[in-house]
């Protein structure tokens, strides 16, 4: 399935036809809808939130959703909502890229999802689920959809072509795409081998984040997240489509390809953002603000300004703070902070910190630059901006400790090691004299 191009802006009400007059006019459910397709009204939020925050489609497809097999369990081990309910180690954790599989063992995106670590969960309605994902194989008569959250997926390596029942997303590297609940979805390979990062956001709907005495612009801008145009297919064989239900996975039997979307109208629809897009936003005299001056998107929770999750990123940017230490400080915070890297080196680590990999800081565990970067950037002459060109790190940042999961402890790409990047730090203090 081919894109047929994108439409922009972030929640607009956006109609869409890849066969002219597909859509209805002036209503949404006539007795009769043209070309002979089915109306389906797609609900992302209550009927009833405010109109600010209501999320729902129509689609106009060949055939309705509900035409499918019965669903039966499906397996795939390392993919699940399993966050544990034992003790969770305050340590600081780091793992090395997840390793793609091997050429001669093809995996799917949905075969390669791999959980690392979680909060909450689906029944709850809040939380997330942190997967990664390592795969070398389209998938084939295969589709998927998770009714528990919407999908962050954020790449590192390889592209994606994410063909969707609203329509397709090209996605590469230092792109982010956002699939809503219980949209189904084919994941293409068209560069071979991939890797990235799924977040998988269990309470309300991601938004652009409120902006106060910044103003109007900055930031994510609206206009640069992209919806896909409708785009469908129309074929007939023995398909499998593999849903997410209550942190359990199942299959049914499918005789079509449910990619069979004419048309739709509305605001619940997949989207893309090129995170250079980003405007970033800094301090032009001294100190740094906290990291929240790079929010992406943001899930709020019940408690007013503390998140359910935070999509942060740091892309490249000037530093030019005068007597400032200028990358991040040490620190301690009451949310809890899983990290990626996409592109480059993060300013904060000299070594260790690789792209494809992660780490995890939990709630209130302390972290910060390791002993090198300690060393340079104490001494680093600030009578030049610095600017750093190369990178695209991220954070996954919740207000719930973030579990790491049993698999993710264990692994052998786990850097049991991590915490001796701090171990060079030396006692500095001298006290005066006398
Ligand atoms: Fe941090």
């Amino acid at each position: 399935m081919k894109s047929n191009g994108y439409q922009s802006g972030f929640g607009n009400e956006f109609a869409t036809e890849a066969v002219a007059g597909a859509l209805p006019q002036g209503q949404n459910s006539p007795q009769q809808v043209a070309h002979g397709l089915y109306a389906e009204q797609l609900s992302g939020t209550a009927f009833t939130a405010p109109r600010g925050e209501n999320r729902r489609s129509w689609l106009y497809r060949i055939r309705p959703a509900a035409m499918h097999g019965t669903f039966e369990s499906f397996q795939q081990s390392h993919f699940h909502d399993d966050f544990g309910d034992g003790p969770v180690t305050p340590d600081q954790l780091r793992w090395n890229p997840l390793p793609l599989p091997l050429p001669e063992a093809p995996r799917d995106f949905v075969d390669g999802l791999y959980t690392m670590a979680g909060n909450g969960n689906a029944a709850a309605q809040h939380g997330v689920g942190i997967h990664l994902y390592a795969a070398n194989a389209s998938m084939h008569g295969r589709f998927f959809y998770s009714a528990d959250g919407e999908l962050l997926i954020v790449p590192q390596q390889g592209a994606l072509r994410i063909a969707t029942e609203l329509g397709v997303l090209d996605v590469a590297p230092q792109e982010i795409a956002v699939i809503p609940r219980g949209v189904r979805f084919r994941v293409e390979l068209p560069d071979g081998a991939a890797r990235g990062y799924v977040c998988e956001n269990f309470g309300l709907q991601m938004r652009l984040p409120d902006l106060g005495p910044i103003g109007a612009n900055g930031l994510a801008n609206p206009r640069d997240f992209l919806a896909p145009k409708a785009a469908y297919e129309d074929i007939e064989s023995d398909f499998e489509l593999v849903a997410k239900f209550q942190g359990h996975l199942w299959r049914a039997s499918i005789d079509h390809s449910p990619l069979d979307v004419v048309g739709w109208h509305g605001n619940y629809a997949p989207y893309k953002y090129d995170l250079r897009r980003f405007n970033a936003i800094g301090s032009i005299s001294f100190d740094h603000p906290d990291p929240s001056i790079f929010t992406v998107l943001t899930s709020p929770s019940d408690t007013h300004g503390t998140a359910n999750m935070d999509f942060v990123i740091f892309p490249p940017r000037w530093l030019v703070a005068q007597h400032t230490f200028r990358p991040p400080w040490f620190h301690r915070n009451v949310a809890s902070e899983f990290m990626g890297l996409v592109h480059g080196a993060y300013d904060a680590k000299a070594e260790g910190f690789a792209p494809g990999g992660a780490s995890l800081h939990n709630c209130m565990s302390g972290h910060g630059p390791d002993a090198q970067t300690f060393d340079k950037a104490s001494n680093a002459d600030l009578s030049e901006p610095d600017v750093i060109g190369d990178t695209m790190a991220f954070m996954f940042e919740t207000r719930a400790v973030i579990r790491p999961t049993r698999q993710a402890l264990d692994a052998p790409h786990r850097q049991r090691d991590y915490q001796h990047c701090w171990a060079g730090l030396t006692r500095r203090f001298t006290p005066p004299a006398g």
